[in-house]
């Protein structure tokens, strides 16, 4: 028998740990703080919805408290009063949860009716592909494909067609819009709207796989100058790789000879299928997944074992010495 004492010490150990669960205003994944018009349409309508719940719920348990406490059996030998059934209490609680649900249910259809509503010709397209373990993106106007830090304008909706090249993923960032999940051999759509310029973190939320937990995304909302402005940065001829010198041309050549470019694409150099585009690697912050800042450290260690800093990862060990990594390293600077 657990004594009265160690059940109360668990019970509160447990309602610490729930609480501890509920951070502020300013975690970067609150679903409850919405920047986006998506994001505010289901806040929308989760608070009130939430409201409701929490009344129904408070009201359910002091009832049962109140009819346990009033009902109970005061002695060995006495019997409580029996009661079977009361029509008119048994149609109340049918009745009155119906119609609250049918409430909650015109308005949850309205918001959805508001979500997927036509983006129209404004909007700009962009296709979203899950892969094991990364988010490609591809801007069909623009010509842009790249990875993991998905580029939008501020103030202008993005209608995005949803896909994925392996198995299912679910593309959510947070604070802009409720999650879609992306699946093989279908489209699915969503439009996302930033109404503030910033980053917005994001992650896969569909069991995909060893390294789910790290298909991590952000989402740039830039202001509308400063979008164009990393359009044509990535729109910019690449660097013709003839002309590289030092420890940049041997890296193209180890770019080709270790096998690199028949997963990556670089335009004009490599047309690999499976990995990411890295034509304007320079242009992120981050790769594998948005897992790792883009920097020189990071990319050494990476290029050491792939697979030993991302579980799963499909880019394999390439068992490059030292030298090698950093001819890479100095190639991959030259993906402006
Ligand atoms: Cu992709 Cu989880």
């Amino acid at each position: 028998m657990i004594s009265r004492k160690t059940r109360l010490a668990a019970l509160a150990g447990a309602i610490t740990l729930l609480a501890a669960a509920c951070g502020g205003t300013d975690q970067p994944q609150n679903t409850f703080d919405p920047q986006g018009v998506e994001a505010r349409e289901l806040d929308n309508l989760i608070t009130p919805v939430f409201v409701v719940a929490g009344f129904v719920f408070l009201l359910v348990n002091l009832l049962i408290v109140y009819v346990v406490m009033k009902y109970r059996r005061r002695s060995d030998d006495e019997i409580p009063k029996q009661v079977h059934g009361n029509a008119k209490l048994e149609l109340g609680w049918t009745i009155a949860p119906a119609a609250i649900l049918a409430v909650i249910g015109v308005f949850t259809l309205g918001t959805l009716a508001e979500i997927h509503a036509d983006p129209g010709p404004e909007a700009l397209e962009v296709e979203v592909i899950g892969h094991q373990w990364w988010w490609e993106y591809r801007y069909p106007d623009q010509g842009i494909v790249t990875a993991n830090e998905l580029h939008i304008p501020v103030g202008r909706t993005v209608s995005i067609d949803l896909k994925a090249a392996d198995v299912v993923h679910s593309f959510w960032p947070p604070k802009l819009s409720g999650k879609v999940d992306a699946i093989p051999g279908r489209t699915n759509f969503m439009t996302v709207e930033a109404t503030e310029p910033g980053i917005y973190y994001g992650q896969c939320a569909e069991f995909c796989g060893f390294s789910h937990a790290n298909m991590l995304l952000r989402v740039v909302a830039h202001e509308p100058a400063d979008f164009d402005a990393w359009v044509r940065a990535n729109t910019t001829p690449p660097v013709d790789t003839t002309t590289l010198t030092g420890d940049a041309a041997d890296g193209a050549s180890l770019f080709r000879t270790k096998g690199c470019a028949s997963c990556h694409v670089v335009e004009g150099y490599a047309a690999g299928e499976f990995g990411p585009n890295l034509t304007h690697l320079q242009q992120r912050e981050t790769f594998a997944g948005a897992m790792f800042e883009l920097n020189e450290r990071n990319l050494r260690r990476w290029l050491r074992d792939p697979p030993g800093e991302k579980p799963g990862s499909l880019m394999p060990d390439l068992e490059l010495t030292e030298d090698e990594i950093t001819s890479l390293i100095a190639y991959l600077n030259t993906l402006q």
